[in-house]
């Protein structure tokens, strides 16, 4: 977040006679954020948070808890803004009294799924800069894992499916307790955005991440899933093609109004090096999302001809379809041959109520 060079212009700022400054800080604008998400600050200076609508605190949590509330820190307490106020918005004013790092999150929805903090709600001062230990990168990343570790803890459909399970995190079909330190700050987390406005993508579409990370998919405006598929049948869901009984992930639809801010998130922990392959089922009157190239990868070998490139190529050439890609796309031999029971359960998470958890 801060080069080098911040920081040398930060130390003149230090010289005798600055006068203090005053940073200004949206809260909620936009979604789940604090903008700007890290600033550097003298003693003297103030910070003016200007809470937008929906429901937010500034509360100071520490580098190793971030989303823990500090003994003694600052808290600015719940502050809910109308979705209709549009000026004259309420603040909460923070003095630095000195160079310490001081790091702060949301506490709305703590502890649950929907944890404002675990979707990446936080802000800094006075961080580390990019590459050290207590980067404002690294204080995010702790965040959103103790935000995966929440959503994998919820109850979930491992047992029984989680029908419209009431959650902006969604919930983890997989959950197999993977062994992910709950709120480690070691945890890496890959953040991947799915839709948004006119956007058929998920963004990064190809990842690389090693055992028991995280991948946090992030949906955003329409309505779309990340299903696990395989490398010759990218757009059907993984449990209709295994030959092995693999039932593969399914995060189940994920529709979001275009008005929202807040964007409803479900995690996956990778298992492995192997690559793993994932869609969009959604199928509209227009199309299919798979074959407009809406699909992901996860350490897919670029060097190989199972590269993500020719992956999504294949989605584009069956359209959509559940033909098997590598037979040219009109075979319909492969016709789910291993298809069994428990495949209702892996596509049993339908329909969740996102706009039940638009109000937090
Ligand atoms: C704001 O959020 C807090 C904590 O979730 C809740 O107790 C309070 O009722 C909310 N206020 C409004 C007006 O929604
Ligand atoms: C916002 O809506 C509430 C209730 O719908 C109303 O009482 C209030 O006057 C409105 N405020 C503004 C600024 O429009
Ligand atoms: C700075 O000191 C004041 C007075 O002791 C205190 O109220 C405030 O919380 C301190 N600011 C921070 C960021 O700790
Ligand atoms: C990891 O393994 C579990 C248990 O087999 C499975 O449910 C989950 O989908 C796997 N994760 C990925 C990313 O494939
Ligand atoms: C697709 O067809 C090819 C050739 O017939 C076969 O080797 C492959 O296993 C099939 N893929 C799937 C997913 O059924
Ligand atoms: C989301 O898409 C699914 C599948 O097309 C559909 O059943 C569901 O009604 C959609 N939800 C909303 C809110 O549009
Ligand atoms: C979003 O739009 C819908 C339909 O127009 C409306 O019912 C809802 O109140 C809006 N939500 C927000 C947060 O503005
Ligand atoms: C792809 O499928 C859609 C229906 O899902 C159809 O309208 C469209 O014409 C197809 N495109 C091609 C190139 O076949
Ligand atoms: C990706 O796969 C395609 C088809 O298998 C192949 O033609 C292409 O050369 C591969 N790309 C790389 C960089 O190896």
């Amino acid at each position: 977040m801060f080069s080098p060079a911040a920081f040398i212009s930060f130390g003149l700022l230090l010289a005798p006679f600055a006068s203090a400054a005053v940073h200004d800080v949206t809260v909620g604008a936009g979604g789940l954020t604090y903008s700007p998400e890290a600033i550097s600050a003298v003693p003297g200076d103030q910070v003016v948070f200007h809470f937008q609508p929906k429901n937010h605190t500034v509360t100071q949590s520490s580098f190793a808890s971030p989303c823990g509330k500090k003994d003694g820190g600052m808290d600015s307490g719940f502050m809910p803004v109308a979705a209709n106020v549009t000026d004259n918005f309420p603040t909460y004013t923070v003095t630095v009294n000195d160079t310490e790092p001081i790091w702060i999150y949301c506490a709305q929805a703590a502890n649950t799924p929907s944890s404002h903090c675990g979707a990446g709600m936080v802000f800094a001062i006075n961080c580390g800069a990019d590459g050290s230990p207590n980067s404002f990168t690294n204080f995010k990343n702790a965040a959103l894992a103790v935000g995966a570790s929440l959503a994998s803890a919820a109850p979930s459909g491992s047992a029984a499916p989680g029908y419209g399970y009431p959650s902006a995190s969604g919930t983890a079909p997989q959950a197999t307790g993977t062994g992910t330190t709950t709120g480690s700050a070691t945890t890496t987390t890959h953040t991947v955005v799915v839709g948004g406005p006119g956007k058929l993508a998920f963004n990064p579409p190809s990842i690389q991440a090693q055992p028991n990370e995280v991948v946090l998919f992030q949906f955003q405006q329409k309505n779309h899933t990340v299903t696990q598929s395989s490398f010759g049948a990218p757009c059907e869901p993984l449990a209709a093609t295994s030959t092995t009984g693999q039932n593969g992930f399914d995060s189940g639809f994920f529709p979001v109004a275009d008005n929202t801010t807040t964007y409803p998130t479900w995690s996956i922990t990778v298992n492995d090096t192997n690559p793993v392959w994932a869609y969009c089922k959604q199928k509209t009157a227009t199309g299919s999302h798979c074959g407009a190239g809406m699909v992901f990868a996860i350490n897919a070998v670029d060097s190989s001809a199972k590269n993500f490139s020719a992956f999504q190529a294949a989605a584009m050439k069956i359209n959509g379809t559940s033909a098997n890609s590598t037979s040219g796309g009109a075979s319909s031999s492969d016709a789910v041959p291993s298809l069994h029971i428990s495949t209702a359960v892996s596509v049993g998470l339908a329909a969740v109520g996102a706009a039940f958890t638009l109000l937090l």
